[in-house]
C-alpha cells in the first residue's frame, strides 16, 4: 500500500507534498515523512500515526529549510509491511545522508540484498525492506553513475512489486522514479513536475498526467521528464488531461466519513441506475463486449466486500439468466493454474481500481485468453485502464476504509448485467424485464426507507457491543450478505465476527454457540424462510441471543427471537430478489454503530487501508 508523492521545481514544494499526501491517506496512515533539499543538505522530518501528526511535527521544527522556499520535495504515508510502525521504518528511508527514497509495494529479495550489502559495510537502521533501495542507489552512485544510470542498475538488483521515487544530494535538482505492478503518475506543470500514487494526489498542482506503464522508469527534472521502457529505450507515454476534484471531500456534516457514505446511498445509487437504465426498461450494457455473444461461463473475481458483491452477483445471473458462474477470490485465482473450459469471459470488481490481488487476477485471465471486464468505481484506475471494458459505478470517492456504498452499486450493476443476460437469453420476457427496471428504479427509495431503522438498529448495537465474538446468518441471496455483515463489523469495531450460510450451522460452526453469543440473521420470505427459521431456532436452543433482521412474515413466525427488526413492507418479489440491497444498510448500520459504541476509528481502522496495492 503506501502514498508516494514529490514536487520538483515549485516554490514550498514541502507544503505542496503535504497536501498531496492528505489525499494519500486512504493508502496507509500508520507513519508519515517527508524530505527536501535544500543548500546542499537532505532535510527529513518523519513521524508516527497519522499524517497529521506529521504536519504538527514540521510546524514545531524551527527554521526548518521544509518549511520555507523548497524546490524539490517528496513525502511517504505509510502502511507497515516489513518492519513496525516505528519513526525509524516511516519513509524516506535514507543512505549516508545523501540518497533518499519513499517507496510503495515491496522489494522481494529484501533480504539477501541486505545481507550483501550489510557485508559490504553498510549499515541498516530500519526493519523495513525498502532501505535496500537508498543504500542500492549510494553503492552505484559511488561507482561513478549518474543517477539515472544508477537507478536502472537498482532495478537490475530488486525483485517485487513497487513504485519508487529517490532523490541524491549528489544530483540535486533530479529524481528518479520506477514502477513495477503499484501505481505510479506523473504529472507535468510548467517548468515543476510532479509525481503521485494517484493523479488525485497531483491534480492541485495540474491536470496533465502521465501513467507509467509496468517495467518503466523515469529521470524526471524542473524542465523535463523522460521516461524508458524495461529495456531502456525511451518511450512516449500518452498524456491524458484529467479532471481536478474540486478541494478536499468534506464529512458534509456527519461525524464520520462511513456514516456520510451510508446516508448518501439514496442520492447516489440513481447515478449507477441511470448510467445503465435508460428510458426507464432499457438496460444500456454491452453485452458483446462484456464477452456474451454466446452462453457461456462467467468468472468473477475480486476481493473482501467486492468479492461478496460477485457472490450475490453469481446467484442472481444463474436465477435470471441461467448461466454458469464461477466467482474466485483474486489472491487465489492468480496463483492457480485455474481451467477456463467453456468461458470467454472474466469480470473483475474493484472499487479502488488498484486492488493489487484483483489487478493480478486479471491479468492472469487476460494471459488465459479471457475477455476482461471490470466494475469500478475510480475511472483511470490501474484496473480500469487495463480491462477491455468497463463499468462504472459512479458513486463519488469513496473515503471510509468500509466498503459501503461501493458495494450497493456494485450490486446495481450485477443486477442489471444479469436481468439483461436473462434478456437476451430469454430467459426473462420483455415484460419481466420492464417490471425489474422498475423495481431498480424504486430501489433508491427503498433504500431511503431502510435508514429509517437506524434507531432500532442502534439499540441492538448497544446490546452487543462487548460481545466476544458475532455470528451472521443468511441463505440464498442473503448469505453473502452474512459475510458482508460479519466483514463490516470486524474490520471497524474489532469484534470477532464470522458468517455462515445458515444450513451450514449445524454441520460444525453450530459448536461455537454458547450462552449469549449474538446471533444474526438476515431473512426475507422468498419460499424458504421456514428452513432458515429451523436453523435459527437451533442456535436459540443452545443459549444464543437472536436478532432477526426480517420482515413481518419471517418476524411472526420467529417470534421467539430476543431482538426483532422488521423491515418496511415491500411487495413479496421486490424484496425477495432485491434483499441484498435492502439488508446492506442494516449491515452497515450495526457494524457503524457498534463501532461507535466501542470509540473505535470508524474511518481509519488500524491495520488497514483503502486500497490494498501490497499482495
Ligand atoms: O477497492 P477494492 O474493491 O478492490 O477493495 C477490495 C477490498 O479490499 C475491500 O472491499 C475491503 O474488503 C473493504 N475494506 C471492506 O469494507
Amino acid at each position: 500500500m503506501c502514498g508516494v508523492v514529490a514536487v520538483i521545481g515549485k516554490q514550498n514544494a514541502g507544503k505542496l507534498v503535504i497536501e498531496g499526501l492528505k489525499k494519500l491517506e486512504y493508502r496507509g496512515y500508520d507513519s508519515a515523512g517527508i524530505a527536501s533539499v535544500s543548500s546542499e543538505t537532505l532535510n527529513i522530518v518523519k513521524s508516527e500515526g497519522k499524517l497529521i501528526n506529521l504536519i504538527n511535527k514540521l510546524s514545531e521544527v524551527s527554521n526548518s529549510s521544509l518549511k520555507s522556499v523548497n524546490a524539490i520535495a517528496m513525502g511517504h504515508t505509510r502502511w507497515a509491511t516489513h518492519g513496525n510502525v516505528s519513526v525509524e521504518n516511516a519513509h524516506p528511508l535514507t543512505s549516508e545522508n545523501r540518497v533518499a527514497v519513499v517507496h510503495n509495494g515491496i522489494i522481494e529479495n529484501y533480504a539477501f540484498i541486505k545481507n550483501k550489502l550489510m557485508s559490504e559495510g553498510y549499515s541498516f537502521k530500519s526493519q523495513t525492506d525498502t532501505e535496500v533501495l537508498p543504500h542500492l542507489f549510494t553503492k552505484h552512485i559511488k561507482l561513478g553513475n549518474n543517477l539515472l544510470q544508477a537507478g536502472r542498475l537498482v532495478l537490475k538488483d530488486i525483485k517485487g512489486a513497487f513504485a519508487f521515487v529517490a532523490m541524491s544530494l549528489d544530483f540535486p535538482g533530479e529524481l528518479f522514479v520506477s514502477r513495477n505492478s503499484s501505481p505510479l503518475a506523473i504529472g507535468l506543470g510548467d517548468k515543476s513536475n510532479f509525481v503521485g500514487s494517484d493523479a488525485h494526489s497531483i491534480d492541485h498542482l495540474t491536470q496533465k498526467i502521465i501513467y507509467l506503464e509496468d517495467g518503466d522508469h523515469a529521470l524526471i527534472n524542473f524542465e523535463d521528464v523522460q521516461i524508458f521502457n524495461m529495456n531502456n529505450e525511451k518511450v512516449d507515454r500518452k498524456i491524458i488531461n484529467i479532471k481536478a476534484e474540486i478541494g478536499l471531500i468534506t464529512k458534509g456534516g456527519y461525524r464520520h466519513f462511513m456514516e456520510k457514505e451510508i446516508f448518501e446511498q439514496p442520492s447516489v445509487i440513481p447515478q449507477t441506475i441511470s448510467t445503465f437504465v435508460k428510458d426507464n426498461y432499457e438496460i444500456k450494457i454491452d453485452l458483446n463486449k462484456l464477452g456474451f455473444k454466446n452462453k457461456n461461463t462467467l468468472l468473477i473475481s475480486a476481493a473482501g466486500t467486492s468479492y461478496y458483491a460477485a457472490m450475490v452477483g453469481k446467484y442472481w445471473i444463474e436465477q435470471l439468466a441461467d448461466l454458469p458462474v464461477i466467482i474466485d477470490l483474486a489472491s487465489e485465482y492468480r496463483y492457480r493454474k485455474p481451467s477456463v473450459f467453456g468461458q470467454s469471459a472474466m469480470l473483475v470488481i474493484s472499487q479502488s481500481g488498484e486492488s493489487l490481488d484483483t489487478l493480478m487476477a486479471l491479468r492472469h485471465g487476460k494471459e488465459l485468453g479471457l475477455n476482461t471486464n471490470a466494475i469500478v468505481n475510480v475511472e483511470g484506475s490501474t484496473i480500469d485502464r487495463e480491462v477491455d471494458y468497463s463499468l462504472y459505478t459512479r458513486v463519488g470517492a469513496e473515503i471510509g476504509v468500509a466498503s459501503t456504498k461501493s458495494f450497493m452499486s456494485q450490486l446495481v450493476i450485477l443486477f442489471l448485467i444479469a436481468v439483461a443476460l436473462g434478456k437476451k437469453f430469454n430467459n426473462i420476457t420483455t415484460a419481466q424485464t420492464q417490471k425489474i427496471c422498475l423495481n431498480i428504479l424504486a430501489l433508491p427509495s427503498a433504500i431511503a426507507q431502510m435508514l429509517n431503522m437506524e434507531n432500532e438498529i442502534k439499540l441492538v448495537a448497544q446490546n452487543i457491543k462487548n460481545a466476544k465474538s458475532i455470528i451472521f446468518l443468511g441463505r440464498g441471496l442473503l448469505y453473502p450478505l452474512a459475510l458482508e455483515g460479519a466483514l463490516k463489523l470486524k474490520e471497524i469495531s474489532y469484534i470477532h465476527a464470522e458468517g455462515f450460510a445458515a444450513g451450514e450451522m449445524k454441520h460444525g460452526p453450530i459448536a461455537l454457540i454458547e450462552d449469549q453469543v449474538p446471533v444474526i440473521m438476515f431473512l426475507v420470505s422468498d419460499g424458504n424462510e421456514d428452513k432458515a427459521i429451523s436453523n435459527l431456532q437451533e442456535a436459540y436452543s443452545r443459549g444464543a441471543k437472536i436478532i432477526l433482521i426480517a420482515d413481518k412474515n419471517c418476524i411472526q413466525k420467529a417470534s421467539f427471537a430476543h431482538h426483532k427488526i422488521e423491515i418496511p413492507n415491500f411487495e413479496t418479489d421486490f424484496k425477495s430478489l432485491l434483499s441484498p440491497f435492502l439488508m446492506a444498510i442494516p449491515a452497515q448500520l450495526l457494524a457503524y454503530h457498534v463501532a461507535n459504541e466501542r470509540g473505535t476509528d470508524v474511518d481509519q481502522p488500524r491495520n488497514l487501508a483503502k486500497s490494498v496495492t501490497v499482495e
